[in-house]
């Protein structure tokens, strides 16, 4: 029971967060669109279909998707991400506020799900994807991207040298996601983990662009306040094991990519 209770707690605070970014998410979603466009050349090319934009945020790719197919739905937890997406994309895409892991959907009534930058926000991960593939239609296809471990590992190990506190999300690996996605209800066609580096000014200008996406909540957290000056101090310090030149510093992101179809059973 607890475990539910801290599980829908956990939702609710990721939410706010990305609720609170929505204005903002669009001038920061740097990584965002490089994953989402990538995932272009693996979309269905038969624009007869039933399309579902699985954790849609401000609806930038779900606009993309509704200018090639007949049906689109764009999904997403938070109120005011769907409430920015509504105000500003195409008219003719429906708009649902709800829960990856209970989508209010019928089985098997989707052809096709895209889904850039969500599952790593999903917690527990399994159920969110058995929700895909009850939705989909056996035959149907999930285009997603994930983060996986070693993503900001920058920050996660200068943190580590200074205290004991979660400062970066969990993140699952690249054989976890195998192992969850192939089963005897789904395989993996294609996929492609790769290291994506974004340049930072400093630390505040990556700590600004994460709380600017809204990618900011830590479940795991146990001081919740700020970190004093002298623990992000002697953080940054570390951190400048890993400068670029011109003092650039570097964050590490690992993409994964995954085209997956639903077998008929
Ligand atoms: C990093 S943003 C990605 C948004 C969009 N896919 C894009 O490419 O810009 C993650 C989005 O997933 C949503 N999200 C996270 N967990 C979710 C869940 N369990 N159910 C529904 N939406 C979720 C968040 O509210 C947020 O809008």
């Amino acid at each position: 029971m607890s475990i539910i209770i801290s599980n829908h707690k956990n939702k609710m605070k990721i939410a706010e967060s990305f609720g609170s970014a929505s204005k903002s998410y669009d001038v920061s979603a740097r990584l965002q669109r490089f994953s989402g466009k990538h995932l272009m050349p693996w979309l269905p090319k038969k624009n007869a279909l039933t399309v579902l934009d699985l954790g849609s945020g401000t609806g930038f790719f779900t606009d993309v998707l509704a200018s090639s197919y007949d049906q689109v739905i764009g999904l997403d937890f938070s109120k005011k991400m769907l409430d920015f997406a509504k105000s500003c994309r195409n008219k003719n895409i429906v708009w649902l506020e709800a829960d990856a892991h209970k989508v209010p959907l019928q089985n098997e009534t989707v052809d096709f799900i895209y889904s850039n930058l969500v599952l790593q926000w999903c917690q527990p991960l399994d159920i969110a994807i058995k929700e895909m593939l009850r939705v989909l239609k056996p035959g149907g296809t999930i285009v997603f991207t994930t983060l996986v471990d070693g993503t900001l590992h920058e920050l996660k190990s200068s943190w580590e040298k200074v205290d004991d506190d979660q400062h970066v999300i969990d993140f699952k690996t690249e054989q976890q996601l195998g192992e969850y996605f192939n089963t005897s209800h789904s395989i993996i066609v294609e996929h492609k983990c790769q290291d994506v580096t974004l340049d930072y000014q400093n630390v505040i200008h990556l700590a600004r662009e994460l709380k600017g996406l809204g990618a900011n909540h830590l479940p795991r957290k146990k001081n919740r306040g700020l970190s004093g000056k002298d623990k992000w101090f002697a953080m940054t310090e570390h951190y400048k094991r890993f400068l670029k030149p011109n003092d650039i510093y570097p964050a590490t992101y690992r993409l994964y990519s995954g085209l997956v179809v639903k077998l008929s059973s």
